[in-house]
């Protein structure tokens, strides 16, 4: 599929934008990369945010989990994508155990933000708000990542399905509404029951960006090696969009319409 060689963007996406969207019922699009050449074509192919995440440990350096990524990764793959990038709306993580304390989140969101980034994103739930609290205080956009938090995993006792049972769903909707309070711009629902993902986005103003967390979430979020059928034992979650596309910029356009159409997640997508 061809795509233009300008951008599909037509203003810079801010947090303002994705907010407006979720209270138009407009789908935004986000997608996890890592260099230069791909976040260009995401913009070329209207993705709004693009996300420079720490599972850049296991999809480009090939470590088992996400824990071993250091701050000085994330800043190399967080100023290329901003090099490429000029209209997304770009979020980075603070890797495993930079954010500890709010005084050390404040340090090294600070470096995340110099080096390009918009916003940055940091997993957990409600022991996090004071975080969250001091960094948005001070001017920097923060994503609150619950459910599934994959820095977490050997705690959660491998990569599961989160908020199952009454107790935990409760526990995670407070999260939400915590972290919203303590100032979140945003949140990422990962592996979730959709109707978990459905309840904490009708009953937040920021907007949630879901990943395994149903149709109903303000906006998905795929990891560029699961659309390009690059992952050996794809999740649950996922969806090869090169297979039928048959090029990179027809995976992503396709990606782009069947978030902002509804149709992706599909019922295969999904946890009850
Ligand atoms: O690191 C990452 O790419 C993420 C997404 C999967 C949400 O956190």
């Amino acid at each position: 599929m061809a795509y233009a060689d300008t951008s599909a963007l037509e203003k810079n996406v801010t947090v303002l934008t994705i907010r407006k969207m979720k209270q138009a019922g407009e789908k935004f699009v986000t997608v996890a990369l890592y260099d230069a050449p791909m976040a260009a074509m995401a913009e070329k192919c209207g993705v709004e945010v693009v996300l420079v995440g720490d599972s850049l440990g296991m999809t480009v350096l090939g470590y088992d989990s996400t824990i071993p990524v250091t701050m000085e990764q994330m800043i190399y793959h967080i100023e290329a994508v901003a090099r490429g990038n000029k209209k997304s709306l770009i979020m980075g993580d603070l890797p495993f155990m930079t954010y500890a304390t709010p005084e050390q989140a404040l340090v090294n969101a600070t470096r995340v933000m110099q080096a390009g980034a918009h916003m940055v994103k940091i997993e957990g739930g409600a022991w996090l708000a004071e975080t969250v609290q001091m960094l948005t205080d001070r001017g920097i956009p923060v994503c609150a990542h619950i459910g599934l938090t994959p820095q977490s995993v050997h705690k959660l006792g491998g990569f599961r399905v989160q908020g199952r049972g009454d107790e935990q769903a409760k526990q995670l909707y407070i999260d939400a509404k915590s972290l919203e309070e303590a100032g979140a711009d945003a949140i990422v629902l990962e592996c979730v029951p959709a109707t978990l993902g459905k309840q904490i986005t009708d009953n937040l103003e920021i907007p949630t960006i879901g990943i395994g967390a149903g149709i109903e979430t303000d906006a998905q979020v795929l990891v560029i090696n699961d659309i390009l059928g690059l992952t050996p034992n794809p999740p649950k979650f996922s969806k090869n969009f090169l297979v039928e596309a048959g090029d990179i910029p027809g995976a992503l356009k396709q990606y782009v319409h069947d978030v902002k159409q509804g149709v992706f997640p599909g019922s295969d997508q999904i946890f009850e």
